[in-house]
């Protein structure tokens, strides 16, 4: 089923008659086509949703590319990012080209999906935004983080979800809740990752976000339970390149007051919820999809 969608990507780039968008194309690598699989698994492979996926995956496809310049990040998947190889203008114009073309096929899809998705896309960019304002901040307000990777991350999947129940005639309701859940616990997982896997398996090194002043859920949580000298400390060093002994106190304090387990823990509920209520609609099969977002390497 996702093969159809890859050679849906493949022919809309196609259209574009465009040998240099072609070649730079082949550089991004996949990843996991998440949305693809929820969409497909929701609402069927009939023509209308593969365009759908197709489409879902090229605007997401587009904000990681703008996210890795804004992040300054050079590794995507453990490969080069797109910036890394060509720079950052290109890699914003590629952007540019697959979201613009994913809208503009949009519109042969039905105008309650295209305003579906265009919804979430706006979403995301003011989510996006907002990470970049959090970020020079030392945010502690787990309300506002939540808010803000609600809006970065889970109003695509959220989207992608709704427009899948659209096309398949099912309540739309039920399956924004589901994908909205498994966007936050997604997010709320990556941001985990960022501090217990090590940089090879992460492709960037690790307690990035911290360096780049993103206080996540861990942080937020680590620094509620610090005596007031740790919370100075772990104040001192947001948004600095941390020592090695600065990486190991913070890891060790992580690991002493237990917050990965809490903060996993409020992921795992999320995705709990998320399967009881498609079970409740009798959707067994999007379980899978739901563990995948949180069965991910430690
Ligand atoms: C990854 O966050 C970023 C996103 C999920 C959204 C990025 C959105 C934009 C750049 C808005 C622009 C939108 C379009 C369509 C051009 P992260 O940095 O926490 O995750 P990472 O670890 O995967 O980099
Ligand atoms: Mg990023």
């Amino acid at each position: 089923m996702l093969s159809a969608v890859e050679r849906k990507i493949e022919q809309f780039i196609d259209d574009l008659n465009d040998k240099e968008v072609s070649g730079l194309y082949t550089k991004l690598p996949h990843g996991k086509r998440l949305r693809a699989k929820l969409i497909l698994k929701i609402a069927g492979s009939s023509l209308a949703a593969v365009k759908t996926a197709a489409i879902v995956e090229m605007i997401h496809a587009a904000s990681l590319l703008h996210d890795d310049v804004i992040d300054d990040a050079y590794t995507r998947r453990s490969k080069p990012s797109l910036n890394a190889l060509y720079g950052n203008k290109t890699a914003i114009m590629l952007g540019d080209i697959l979201y613009s073309k994913g809208f503009l096929e949009l519109n042969n899809i039905s105008a309650e999906v295209a305003k579906i998705i265009s919804n979430a896309v706006v979403q995301l960019s003011l989510g996006e935004l907002k990470d970049v304002s959090l970020s020079k901040t030392f945010n502690l307000d787990k309300e506002i983080y939540l808010k803000m990777i609600y809006q970065k991350t889970a109003s695509l999947m959220e989207a992608s979800a709704g427009a899948a129940a659209l096309l398949a005639g099912k309540d739309k309701t039920s399956y924004m809740t589901y994908g909205r859940n498994l966007g936050i616990a997604f997010q709320m997982i990556d941001d985990l990752l960022d501090i217990t896997a090590d940089a090879a398996t992460l492709g960037k090194p690790a307690l990035h976000d911290f360096v780049e002043g993103k206080t996540t859920l861990p942080y937020i949580y680590l620094y509620e339970v610090l005596d007031a000298s740790g919370q100075n400390k772990l104040k001192s060093l947001h948004a600095k390149v941390l020592l090695k002994e600065e990486q190991k106190w913070i890891l060790e304090q992580m690991r002493m007051h237990q917050i990965i387990e809490k903060s996993f823990f409020e992921a795992r509920e999320l995705i709990e919820e998320a399967i009881e209520v498609m079970t409740h609609h009798g959707e067994e099969a999007l379980t899978s999809i739901a563990m995948q977002m949180i069965d991910r390497k430690f």
